[in-house]
């Protein structure tokens, strides 16, 4: 398909709404993607013409869409290249997918003394589970360090990969600084001494095609709606052999094959990880964009993204009292900066009175922030939709916000 960038903009319809009396101009991915038609369609006509139950009735409803889940579960499963459907769990997103594998593998790997392996630029979201486990196991949490530019000093990381590390739990890319990080030698190195990767893969699958094979990921998570998808799906991919040893992580119905009141046999992969009444109409409206953005095409996505990123940055160099925080050699399209003698939420306040968003503030990595000694920073975060043209307005708002401010 010829990347045509109109057309592409076209399929989304909040593109071309106003805000504050301004055209929309929206820099705000890294938080949540907006939405294809495909998808909002996806799921109108979920409600309109599919609602049942899965898993649990005999009638026609419930079976046509059992079917249309389980098919969802397959188009993930080969985005990914997975090996198997039952190694996609479905959850609520990146989150749920970090606490649940923190939880089930810490009760059932972590003792006291053992160490678990994060990095100096992860997220809250991949932080706080393996705190908790930490905290109540009596484990200890090391910590990766980064360089000035953020990136991951990897002689570090060879020197933290110790016997009593359990397990690795990394980010893909940074949703702050937009370094992408080398995730296949992080595995091969902690796979050197058998320990299991966690790849928080929230930032990375708008931006890149993922192959968990190719990385031998033991675990990796991402959230639907950074995806272009619904917001409370997610995914946690993990190998067979892991998922198969975890306990579940929740219980209740669809979780088991028999109960009776002194025991519970529970059920296969992925049922065991997937209590409760899923959501559903997540399910259909994230197979539903991920066959939109593999319709584009991830080569033509990097390449479009690639320029931006480029652009942006070139331009924002030019800006008077602009430094940008985070300049590692491999960068996704998120660019953070901050403003001499400017607050983020003051410049992040007349940028939308302007119609364009941004995110401004610690973007849940505070240790990052006191790390590069910041409150927080200003963060434009480019999709495969955003066009040089935003980028220029974009420019053209700051430098009228630094010269209201100043
Ligand atoms: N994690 C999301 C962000 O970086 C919400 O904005």
């Amino acid at each position: 398909m010829i990347f045509d960038i109109n057309k592409i903009r076209a399929d989304f319809p909040i593109l071309s709404r106003k805000v504050n009396d301004n055209q929309l101009i929206y820099l705000d991915n890294g938080s949540t993607a907006q939405k294809p038609k495909v998808v909002i369609d996806a799921i109108e006509n979920y409600y309109s013409n599919q609602n049942a139950n899965i898993h649990r009735g005999v009638h026609t409803l419930s079976q046509e869409i059992t079917v249309a889940y389980e098919n969802a579960r397959i188009t993930v499963q080969k985005h990914l290249n997975a090996k198997h459907p039952y190694e996609i769990i479905f959850t609520k997103g990146t989150t749920d997918s970090i606490n649940l594998v923190a939880s089930s593998f810490g009760k059932k790997y972590i003792s006291e003394g053992d160490e678990i392996l994060i990095s100096a630029m992860e997220h809250h979201s991949n932080i706080l589970p393996w705190q908790q486990v930490c905290e109540e196991k009596g484990a200890i949490l090391k910590v990766i360090p980064i360089n000035e530019k953020g990136e991951l000093i990897i002689s570090e990381y060879k020197r933290l990969l110790s016997e009593k590390t359990k397990i690795v739990a990394i980010t893909h890319i940074s949703n702050t600084l937009g370094t992408i990080n080398p995730v296949e030698e992080i595995i091969a190195l902690a796979h050197v001494k058998n320990i299991p990767v966690l790849v928080d893969g929230a930032q990375a699958v708008s931006h890149t095609r993922v192959d968990v094979q190719l990385l031998s990921a033991d675990f990796y998570v991402f959230s639907g709606h950074k995806l272009f998808g619904p917001t409370g799906v997610g995914i946690l991919y993990g190998k067979e052999k892991w998922l198969n040893e975890l306990p579940p992580y929740q219980v209740g119905g669809g979780v088991i094959k028999t109960v009776t009141f002194e025991k519970t046999e529970y059920a296969d992969l992925p049922l065991k990880f997937e209590a409760g009444t899923p959501h559903i109409e997540g399910g259909i409206g994230l197979a539903a964009a991920i066959d939109y953005v593999n319709k584009i095409g991830f080569d033509s996505i990097a390449t479009h993204e690639h320029e931006l990123l480029i652009y942006a940055t070139e331009s924002l160099q030019k800006t008077e009292g602009v430094k940008i925080i985070g300049t590692a050699k491999n960068k996704a399209s998120v660019i953070s900066f901050v403003v001499e003698g400017l607050h983020p939420f003051d410049v992040g306040t007349i940028l939308d009175q302007l119609g364009i968003a941004v995110r401004t503030g610690h973007h849940c990595t505070q240790p990052l922030m006191q790390f590069f000694g910041l409150q927080g920073t200003i963060r434009a975060s480019f999709a495969f939709y955003n066009s040089k043209d935003e980028i220029d307005a974009f420019v053209k708002g700051l430098e009228r916000a630094i010269k209201m401010l100043r």
